[in-house]
């Protein structure tokens, strides 16, 4: 994703230089700094583009467990960062758990200030297995660095991947350092606690029993039912 930067030269405020008169105290920052930091942090954050439009208001709840979804992701960016629990979307396909976690994220970064990364689970896992095995031109430290220091950390599908002992490892790792540091972790799955049909997994199958007890602490669950939205807006264009 290209970073959109308004250079600042084109400021007519400070014209370019960051700064601006303050009335007899010298100079002060400009608030187009500000504006460039918050446009750095959206550039860092790793939001897909297909969801870079996704915000609350775009987000149209079709049942009560959306909207209380999107209730609580406005309550949580209200209280940010007075808060010490992050959220877990559970769901099945379609019905915008990605799209939430990524419009609290974007607020989070946009109206506080504060830096936060998003994550697809497969593609981080097939990060840090790279630079595992690369000849290290990025140590595994420097793809799990800015996952374990964000602020807030968005960790989408979890669960997705086939759970080997390595995989649980690592989130194990991410989640306990997370977790100790009392770091806010937004997480997605498609696993639900209960199996709707027998044979169906759970997300304890998928990470572990003890992994999804410690999520218990970190995460309020936030269970989103409803149909496939994809789905819904295809029939809807081809009215079929
Ligand atoms: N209630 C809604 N109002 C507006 N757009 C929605 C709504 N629900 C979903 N969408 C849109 O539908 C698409 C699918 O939503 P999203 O990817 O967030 O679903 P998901 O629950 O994460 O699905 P998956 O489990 O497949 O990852 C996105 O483009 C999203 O913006
Ligand atoms: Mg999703
Ligand atoms: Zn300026």
């Amino acid at each position: 994703m290209k970073a959109q930067f308004s250079p600042p030269e084109l400021c007519p405020n400070c014209g370019g230089s960051g700064w601006e008169p303050a009335d007899g105290m010298g100079v002060r920052r400009c608030h187009c700094m500000e504006r460039l930091r918050i446009q750095r942090l959206l550039a860092e954050a790793r939001i897909p583009k297909r969801y870079e439009h996704c915000d609350q208001a775009s987000y149209l709840p079709n049942n009560e467990s959306q909207k209380r979804a999107k209730l609580y992701v406005q309550r949580f960016v209200e209280k940010y960062p007075n808060i010490d629990v992050g959220l877990l979307f559970l769901g099945n396909c379609g019905v915008g758990k990605t799209h939430l976690a990524v419009a609290l994220l974007k607020q989070v970064i946009e109206e506080k200030g504060d830096g936060g990364i998003f994550y697809d689970f497969r593609d981080l896992l097939r990060e840090i297995q790279s630079s595992w095995n690369s000849v290290a031109q990025t140590s595994e430290l420097d793809v799990l660095r800015p996952v374990l220091e964000a602020k807030i950390l968005v960790l989408d599908e979890l669960g997705a991947n086939k759970p080997t002992e390595w995989v649980r490892d690592t989130i194990a790792h991410i989640i306990n350092c997370r977790y100790n540091e009392k770091k806010l972790t937004i997480f997605t799955s498609n696993y639900l606690d209960t199996a709707s049909k027998p044979g169906e997994e759970t997300l304890s199958d998928r990470i572990g029993v003890r992994l999804r007890s410690r999520l218990y602490e970190m995460c309020r669950e936030v269970e989103i039912q409803g149909l496939d939205f994809r789905r819904e807006v295809k029939k809807a264009r081809y009215h079929f």
